[in-house]
């Protein structure tokens, strides 16, 4: 069978890995922190080079196609996925610990045909690791076959999640509340690796069972959504709206149905929802 996005998705490869040098070089330089949405909505010049870099190297090959990318949209670009082929970019998933140095960053490319996801690659730049899935063609890293967990006692598992960068009272306090509700059941342990792209590869790895959290966007979540499905984890929310800003992976239903019933759910504004005028 032909695979008419192949192409497509060995140049993702190719310019993931291209923008993980420019990452570690940048390790080595002084980075310069400027702010977003929040005082902890981080950006440096190194998100901005990359994502240009990806997005200019696609454009030579790929003239048509649409793109969301984290930091045009934040200089002001309209954040839609439409049926065209797009390509959704996080050039630096873990800006925080990118700026810290915490060693677990990654590149995040997406691609979507009519909304569905039809590849995945996540380069886990530091730890040299390129994660990658084609639609019904399974998951891997570094070429290697990934599967998910098959443990189904909740008490027996790991969930990763993340504090996100809003420090909304309200958005914080239903963190929390989520929390306590899911390290009291008990659960064996909570982690996050500060990059949502990397916690999806780690519920795609079954080093955790799940992941979740409500505030993140479309280009955290639109390469590692597809790595964790093609790897045999399920999602709820973002399998049937990317825009959601909301996220539960895990390995199966049975874990998944137990963790929802803890999260406290609420609702930011939408990744696709009209700018407010002047
Ligand atoms: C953030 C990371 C973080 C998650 C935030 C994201 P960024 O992305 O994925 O783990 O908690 O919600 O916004 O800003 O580093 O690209
Ligand atoms: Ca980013």
């Amino acid at each position: 069978m032909v695979d008419i996005w192949q192409n497509a998705m060995d140049h993702a490869v190719t310019i993931a890995r291209r923008a993980g040098e420019v990452v570690r070089e940048a390790l080595h330089e002084d980075r310069k922190v400027m702010t977003k949405s929040s005082s902890v909505d981080l950006v440096t010049q190194t998100d901005q080079k990359v994502e240009q870099l990806i997005i200019q190297s696609v454009k030579e090959k790929f003239p048509t196609h649409r793109f969301i990318g984290e930091e045009s949209v934040a200089a002001g670009e309209v954040c839609e996925l439409t049926d065209s082929p797009t390509w959704i970019i996080d050039p630096i998933d873990g800006t925080t610990n990118f700026v810290h140095t915490f060693p677990f960053v990654a590149v995040s490319i997406g691609f979507s045909v009519n909304k569905q996801s039809e590849f995945g690659v996540v380069y886990s730049c530091l730890e040299d690791k390129m994660f990658t899935a084609r639609r019904g063609r399974g998951a891997f890293c570094n070429d290697q076959p990934l599967s998910v967990s098959d443990q189904e006692d909740i008490k027996q598992s790991v969930i990763a999640t993340e504090f996100g960068s809003s420090r909304d009272p309200e958005a914080v306090n239903n963190i929390f509340t989520s929390l306590r509700n899911i390290v009291s059941l008990p659960i064996h342990g909570v982690r996050g690796a500060g990059s949502a792209a990397i916690n999806l590869c780690l519920v795609a790895s079954g080093c955790v069972e799940a992941y979740y959290e409500i505030g993140i966007h479309v280009w955290d979540i639109a390469a590692g959504s597809l790595i964790v499905t093609e790897a045999g984890g399920i999602l709820l929310d973002v399998e049937v709206d990317l825009m959601s800003r909301r996220i539960l992976a895990a390995n199966n239903t049975t874990i998944a149905d137990r963790l929802i019933r803890e999260i406290q759910s609420f609702s930011p504004p939408r990744d696709d929802a009209p700018l407010l005028p002047q």
